[in-house]
């Protein structure tokens, strides 16, 4: 089969679905190819926490019914040093900002939803497997793919690589080593989701001797909570009593037990490709770049990258203007760095290595304090939580 259309989209997740409704919003046609099936993409449970960015563009784009209702809006955060609480106001410091617990599941049932309402076309279950054409100014891009054992094809203007970091659009790229930039960090997340209501309404990030632990939640019945493992842990490690035991330790607090209805290890990196373009071949979202969890900035990111695309791709076909187009990378790049560097850092003040020294470990709790302590270190801390502008020019 050869289909065609004006962008070609390679994922649907959070970044490839967004970007195919604003096209559409715009009069701009796209089809979407997902390696996976719509079940699994509908199951897959990830991230929760929204900048205020963020909401507004799903608002913007017409998706955020669901959300605005059921969205839990948090005006603070908590840090704990030891077992003892201590919470930031994040909406006084930041002249009224907050963050929003909405789960990327639900969003991204929400966006898959809509797209099949208006018709736009997800292919399930299609590879992208090369692309080519996209560098040549008079060709069209081709997106090879191969589906149920055949080959296919999509001929378009345009190609969005939004398809994670294990995706093909990257390698499609002329990059070099130079291009890459990479961090790996000794340790993982050990997450679980229970059926039990939170005992704090807001996040508590909590730095403890036997390593991070954080609590978030999924709804007002449902907690998600994470506690800092070794690299490489399984699954079922841990013995659940032990889990809830280290988890109220690290935490401070007495959770409310539940029952655990997922269990998941995530490693932690950071990854940064600094060429997001080539020709009409864009990469957005994770295919881009990875930013540890602690500081819940990933999808965030991929929503900044596809504001910027978006925006870029509707001037070039609204008004002929390429200007964006051609200034995508580094208009994104100046927001990336920045939010790697607040992922990295917050990972790392929080984090403790097995053959930590003590010096290190003051540094961590110093670090920690002055951002309690000071209102101007509460108030960078913040700002940098509640999302950093994206900067056009
Ligand atoms: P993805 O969601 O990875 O989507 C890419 C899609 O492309 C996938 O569906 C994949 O199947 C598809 N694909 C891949 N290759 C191909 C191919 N060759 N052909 C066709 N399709 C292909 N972020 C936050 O902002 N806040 C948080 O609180 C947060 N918490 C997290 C907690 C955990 C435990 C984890 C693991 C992540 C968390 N994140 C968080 C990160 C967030 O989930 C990701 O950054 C986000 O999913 C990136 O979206 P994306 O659309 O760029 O990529
Ligand atoms: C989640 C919340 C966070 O604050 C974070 O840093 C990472 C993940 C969550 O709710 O999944």
């Amino acid at each position: 089969m050869n289909l065609k259309t004006q962008v070609g989209i390679i994922g649907a997740g959070p970044a490839g679905l967004l970007l195919a409704r604003i096209l559409y919003n715009n009069g701009i046609e796209s089809i979407i190819l997902e390696n996976r099936d719509e079940a699994y993409l509908r199951k897959r449970l990830r991230a929760g926490v929204m900048e205020q960015g963020t909401v507004d563009t799903f608002m913007k784009a017409g998706v955020g019914a669901r959300l605005e209702k059921e969205k839990m809006v948090h005006e603070g955060i908590h840090l704990h040093v030891n077992g003892k609480a201590n919470r930031i106001d994040v909406k006084d410091l930041s002249a009224g900002k907050v963050v929003t617990v909405y789960g990327q599941k639900n969003i991204t049932n929400d966006m898959i939803d809509h797209a099949q309402k208006d018709d736009i076309q997800i292919i399930w279950e299609a590879k992208a497997e090369k692309l080519e054409g996209f560098h040549n100014e008079n060709d069209s891009s081709i997106i090879h793919y191969s589906r149920y054992g055949k080959m296919h094809t999509i001929e378009c203007d345009f190609i969005a690589g939004c398809d994670g970091f294990h995706g093909v659009s990257r390698t499609a790229l002329p990059t070099t080593e130079k291009n890459i930039h990479t961090c790996e960090f000794p340790y993982s997340w050990f997450g679980i989701l229970a059926e039990a209501p939170p005992v704090c309404h807001e996040v508590i990030y909590a730095h403890h001797p036997a390593g991070f632990a954080l609590q978030s939640m999924r709804g007002p019945e449902l907690s998600r909570l994470y506690i800092q493992c070794p690299n490489g842990t399984d699954p079922n490690a841990y013995e659940e009593e032990w889990l809830w035991d280290e988890l109220d330790k690290r935490l401070g607090i007495t959770n409310n037990r539940g029952n655990i209805i997922d269990k998941g290890v995530a490693p932690m990196r950071s990854f940064v490709c600094d060429m997001m373009q080539s020709g009409r071949l864009f990469i957005a979202g994770d295919a881009a770049h990875i930013v540890p969890p602690t500081g819940a900035k990933g999808m965030n990111l991929a929503v900044a990258d596809i504001n910027v695309l978006s925006k870029g791709l509707i001037h070039h076909y609204q008004h002929n203007d390429n200007d964006i187009l051609n200034r995508y990378t580094e208009i994104c790049l100046r927001r990336i760095w920045k939010v790697e560097r607040f992922s990295w850092w917050v990972t790392t003040t929080f984090h403790v290595s097995d053959d930590q020294d003590e010096f290190t470990t003051k540094m961590q709790e110093a670090t920690i304090s002055y951002i309690l302590d000071s209102k101007i270190g509460a108030q960078s801390f913040t700002e940098n939580y509640v999302g950093l502008p994206i900067l056009w020019d």
